[in-house]
Order: C-alpha cells, then structure tokens, then sequence
C-alpha cells in the first residue's frame, strides 16, 4: 500500500517505528471494535475480529448489509475480508494466533446497587480470563474499551491469576478510542491523537504499540502512564458534553431575552481559546458515550470523596437531560395543548449519519408527545426501523406513534414539525411546500437550529429554535 511504502519512507529518515505487520485480535465488534478491526486491516496488520455472537459474525462475513451503519465501514470491510480480515466467533483460537489482543467489548452502565453509574466490567473481566487461558508468547492487551480508572491492574490481575501454564507474558495497555460515530473511520484514520498509555517501564508494549500504529505521524502519538491515559478518555467526553451544555445554558437566557444563541455561539467560538466546535445549541447530547461517561466520572468522584467536583458534572447532566422536557413544554404552550395535535418527528438516531439510537434525545420527546396526547409520526432515513423497539405496538401510548417513511409525508396534515436530528434531507425541505401541506397556524420547532428563521416565517410558519425564541408571520 502507498501510505506504508511512504511511512516506511518517513520513519526511516526521521528514525521512528517502521510498519511491521502484527497478528491482531479485536475482541467485540460493535461500532469501536469493527472500525477498529477494519481500520487495522487497511494499516497492513492482519485481524482477526471475534463476536460472541453466531449472527452477527455471519453477517460481518456475507454482508452488507452488516449489523451497523458507519459511513466508510462496509468498503474497508469488503476490502480486505477474507484476506487480511476475518471474522469469528471462537475466541480461544483467535487470542492463542494473537501478538496483540484488542478488548473492544461493552462496558454498559450499572443501573442498580452500591455502584450505580459506574461501569459494568462483566464482559471485560470474561475477556481477560480467556486471554489468559489461551495466549502464548509476549501479548500485549489493549484496553480500547471505554474503561473505568486502574482496569489496567483489574486485567492484570485477572490474566496472572487464571494463567495456565502457557508460560505467557502480558503487556496490557490502554489505547482509549476517540471516535465519532458517522466519522468514525475517517476519525480513526486521520485521528487528532493517538494515546498509548503503558505501564512505567513497559518498553517491549511501547515499541509494539508504535510499530502497529507506525502509519500514523509521530506528531499526533502521545505516550502517557497507563492510569492518564485511562482518565484522558473520560476527560475528553466530559469537555465536549460540558461545552455543549454550556451552550445549551446560554441559549435558555437567549430564549428569555431577545438574543440568538446561534450569534452568541459565532461570537465565543472566534475566541481561539474556545473554539467554533461542540457549540451547536438544541435538544442536547445523547447517544452512547456521553452519558455513560459523565456518569461514571461523577460516581468516581463521590468515590474519591470529591463532592462539589462530583455536583459540577451532575448539573451538567441534568441540565441535559431536562432540556428534552423542555422542548416539549416549548411546543405545549405554543400550541396550547398538544391533545390531539399531529406532530412530525423528524429523526429518530441520536445525530445524523448513523442508525444509533442510544439515548436519542428523540425517544423522550416522542415518549412525552404521547404522553400528553399528541399523535406523533416519526421520520428517520436509517433508524425508522428502531421506533417500535421503543414503543412496541399493544403498549401505551404506542398506538399514537406512527412511522413514516418521507418528511413530506409526515408532515401532509400536522401541525407541528418537531426537528430531533439534523439529517441532510431533513435541512433541505422546501418551507412552502411544508407551509402548502400542514394545517394552519402550521409550526416548526427546530431542535437543532437548522433552518433559518426567516426563510420559515417567509413561508408562513411560526418558527422555534431553541435559543432563538418564537417567531411568527
Ligand atoms: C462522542 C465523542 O465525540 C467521541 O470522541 C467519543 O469517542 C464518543 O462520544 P458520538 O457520541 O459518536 O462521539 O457523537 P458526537 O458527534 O460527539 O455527538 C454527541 C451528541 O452531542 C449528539 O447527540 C449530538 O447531536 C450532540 N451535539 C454535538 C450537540 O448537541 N451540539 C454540538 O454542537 C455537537
């Protein structure tokens, strides 16, 4: 391939790691575990990517359609499948042809008992013992998972006392990933950062780790301890959620005063110190990392006795989570009632370009739409598949909850339009045609701050974004 020819090319001149190909397994192939087994392939290593699940290996190894949607993903999976890639659901075989072992599998939140928040490890401790079971020679384990502090102890400790007898040596590591759903393969492609935190002293892990990723410039690989590395990750997700809420707490004042959040946001994010991104205001986050983060990060506060740091992220999350509510307020008053209104929901995943639903902001805004007596029809060009999961038919309120394929559709006859994700064709509707088909006073509550206020209101709609207040024709 060209880019290792030219890496080989560049270390060589500047002395760093050349590419050489590993053995890799990647354990779990949900969304970090099969980009990250696919983008490895694309590097020039050989992977092998393990799933506890028969069906869903099958279809890794006969798709597309594969088990998730990620723009990039089936291409680089078709590429080198069957060649440099393979999938299976026999872990032992996989680990003992393995140099370096990827833990790639859930880490769900506890939702009960003493250690709610925190992290349930169940899957990475099972992991770990089978690892420790099958391995050979010198493994380096790679915590890619998102994980709570010292996991790297935790695997430590698992895999030295479930060893065997192979006479294996363990490396494990922590390489915390960083991907954006919908992005995640140009992200793990073109990443700002690659972490690699290892264990003081733990050359031959440090080596392994730059040779893997040799393709990657120098510049963007950032060496730290093992227990950095582990923390940088939460830190990272609770930054971004936090200057997002931020945002989101400065468009309540605009929404109560006469200014748009959207040209606060332009002003603060020219500050070069703060930045343009993450400063969308709207419904707020959702999705599966965010909230599961900050969570963890708030029980290991309290756990560390570190109350008014753990309150912070606590405000933070729930000034969240209360913006959906919020929203639904918003379009009870303008409508006076929603009882027997008709409301397109426009997108269902939790952000465009992907079919992930997790913790979508959507579901509680369709849930309390319901609720409260509104007829909702729900558009989604990927997830639309996953509405009924969520409200399967028989249960209250889901005889209120439709699913419609088309905007235009949704929209012939309601009253309002409910804007949860800002999907491409969503952007692009034609205001008059919208105006032409929903009842009159027709209304468009923008959860996202796509449209611009005054093409809306052009087209004889009363238009809400969020932080933007109400307008009317
Ligand atoms: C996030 C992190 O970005 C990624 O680095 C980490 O590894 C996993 O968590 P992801 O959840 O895929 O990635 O999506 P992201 O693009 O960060 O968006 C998260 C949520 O924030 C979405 O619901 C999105 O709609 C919302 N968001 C994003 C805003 O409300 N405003 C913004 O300005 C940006």
């Amino acid at each position: 391939m060209l880019y290792d020819a030219l890496t080989k090319i560049i270390n060589g001149m500047t002395g760093g790691p050349t590419m050489t190909p590993k053995q890799v397994c990647v354990v779990g192939t949900g969304y970090v575990g099969s980009v990250t087994g696919a983008v490895l392939a694309e590097l020039g290593h050989r992977v092998i990517c393990v799933d506890s699940n028969p069906e869903k290996v099958r279809q890794f190894t006969n798709g597309p359609p594969f088990p998730l949607l990620e723009p990039g993903l089936d291409e680089l999976i078709v590429r080198h499948r069957g060649r440099t890639l393979t999938f299976t659901a026999d872990l032992a075989t996989a680990i003992a042809a393995s140099e370096v072992i990827f833990v790639c599998v859930s880490t769900p939140t506890k939702l009960a008992g003493l250690a709610r928040g925190s992290f349930d490890m169940t899957y990475v401790d099972l992991v770990a013992r089978e690892i420790a079971k099958h391995a050979r020679g010198h493994v380096v384990v790679v915590e890619k998972s998102t994980v709570p502090l010292r996991t790297a102890e935790r695997i430590t400790e698992i895999l030295e006392s479930n060893m065997n007898g192979s006479g294996a040596t363990f490396h494990v590591v922590s390489n915390p990933e960083f991907l954006a759903e919908g992005t995640a393969v140009r992200d793990a492609l073109e990443p700002d950062r690659v972490l690699i935190g290892t264990k003081p002293g733990d050359d031959f892990a440090r080596r392994v780790m730059d040779e893997l990723y040799a393709y990657y410039p120098r510049e963007v690989t950032l060496h730290t301890n093992v227990w950095s590395s582990e923390l940088a990750k939460l830190a990272n997700n609770a930054f971004l959620s936090t200057k997002i809420t931020q945002i989101n707490a400065i468009a309540s004042l605009c929404d109560a005063s006469s200014a748009d959040v959207t040209e606060v946001g332009r002003a603060v994010g020219m500050d070069k110190r703060i930045g343009n991104k993450f400063l969308g205001a709207g419904i707020g986050w959702g999705g599966s990392c965010f909230g599961k983060d900050v969570r963890a990060l708030i029980y290991l506060l309290r756990n560390h006795h570190l109350e008014a740091e753990a309150h912070f992220y606590e405000a933070a999350h729930d000034l969240n989570y209360a913006l959906r509510e919020r929203f639904v307020m918003k379009m009870h008053q303008s409508l006076y009632s929603l009882r027997g209104k008709t409301v397109a929901v426009l997108g269902f995943a939790f952000k465009p370009d992907t079919d992930d639903v997790r913790d979508s902001p959507a579901i509680d805004i369709i849930r309390m739409l319901a609720e409260e007596g509104a007829s909702v029809r729900v558009v989604d060009p990927a997830a639309g598949h996953k509405v009924k999961e969520f409200f399967p038919d028989g249960n209250a309120p889901a005889e209120r909850i439709v699913v419609v394929k088309d905007a235009l559709s949704a929209l012939t006859g309601a009253d309002a339009l409910c804007l949860c994700t800002e999907w491409k064709e969503f952007r692009h509707l034609d205001m008059r045609e919208v105006a032409k088909r929903m009842n009159k006073p027709g209304w468009v509550f923008d959860g996202r701050n796509i449209y611009d206020p005054q093409a809306v209101v052009a087209a004889n709609l009363c238009h809400y974004g969020v932080g933007r207040g109400v307008r009317r024709p």
